[in-house]
């Protein structure tokens, strides 16, 4: 017999466990999340879970402290309720930019949150795009890394319409990107055999969102680029890329990036470079302020549900 499924979501972003919940004809689950003026948070689970399998929709994103904080108290609540199987999707996973002692002295933040989500009790893990796929290598329960890319470049093809393939380059925004390039372009032209472009950058480790642009590996003279990368933030690696790209003649471009974690000018410096259209996802929920009207949001709530319909089936 299948256990019953049950979906909660986490405030960090609601909507994308909402619409989840939706293609799946489930109902969200009751809890109630609580924020003290102290800043500490509660949760509650206000719905039997025993013999449940029960699914945490919640992104790490800012704030990021406080979200995984009502991550790793969801556990615990459904823990004390019998739930039978506790699941944590998580469409944004912070701290994974902290993947290894970039310099000595440094703590490896991702694998201490790793190191927290096996001990309160989650038996599995989902995320999307993770900032580099050996993360995966250190959960010791059940780990999945969804991935959007071949979401995005559904996307960005419907928008370029009818073009030749040989008018378009995809570009990964740095040389760590190169697989996820290689991901999207694999789904954007339906086969691997495509040339890809390679920004590369270096990061300047001792100031906090700085990095140079140091050269551009390949050909975009005369083309549409699309440049591929899982991460904005200050949206300096992008720019740094775009500036790249027009320098060597690209005639168009457009930007596939998974993760939205904006800092706060980030929206107004993309609206304002010389891309044409900014394509991401939900992982991360977007206020009203960081829209912007180059930028295309793409939901991966179908994609979330489709890794849980068979459980309800
Ligand atoms: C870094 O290697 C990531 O893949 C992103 O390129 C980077 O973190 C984006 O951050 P920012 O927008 O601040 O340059």
């Amino acid at each position: 017999m299948k256990e019953k499924l049950k979906l909660f979501s986490g405030t960090s972003n609601e909507p994308l466990a909402r619409n989840v919940a939706g293609i799946l004809h489930l109902p969200l689950g009751k809890s109630e999340i609580i924020q003290f003026d102290n800043s500490e948070v509660r949760v509650r689970v206000t719905e039997p879970v025993k013999d449940s399998v029960a699914v945490v929709i919640q992104t790490t994103s800012n704030p990021t402290n406080s979200s995984l904080m009502e991550l790793f108290f969801f556990c615990d609540a459904l823990k004390r309720g019998e739930a039978k199987r506790i699941v944590g999707v998580i469409p944004y996973f912070g701290y994974a930019r902290q993947n290894i002692q970039h310099r000595e002295g440094e703590a490896v933040s991702a694998h201490v949150i790793v190191r927290f989500l096996e001990a309160v009790g989650y038996d599995e893990i989902y995320v999307f795009d993770l900032h580099d796929e050996a993360t995966g290598g250190i959960f010791s329960v059940p780990f999945k890394n969804l991935t959007a890319l071949p979401l995005l470049a559904s996307e960005v093809k419907k928008h370029l319409g009818k073009i030749n393939r040989r008018d378009i380059a995809v570009v990964s925004a740095d040389q760590g990107g190169v697989e996820r390039g290689r991901i999207f372009g694999s789904a954007f032209f339906g086969t691997e055999d495509f040339p890809l472009v390679v920004a590369e950058k270096k990061r300047d480790l001792n100031t906090k969102h700085r990095s140079t642009a140091l050269d551009l590996h390949g050909e975009v003279e005369g083309k549409t680029v699309i440049i591929v990368d899982d991460i904005v933030t200050s949206g300096g690696t992008l720019l740094d890329a775009v500036a790249l790209c027009e320098k060597a003649g690209a005639k168009n471009i457009i930007a596939a990036i998974v993760h939205s974690d904006f800092s706060v000018k980030a929206p107004g410096r993309l609206q304002e470079s010389p891309i044409s259209a900014f394509f991401t996802t939900d992982t991360i929920r977007l206020a009203r302020r960081q829209r912007f009207p180059k930028l295309r949001e793409v939901s991966v709530a179908p994609l979330i549900a489709q890794e849980f319909q068979e459980s309800i089936q």
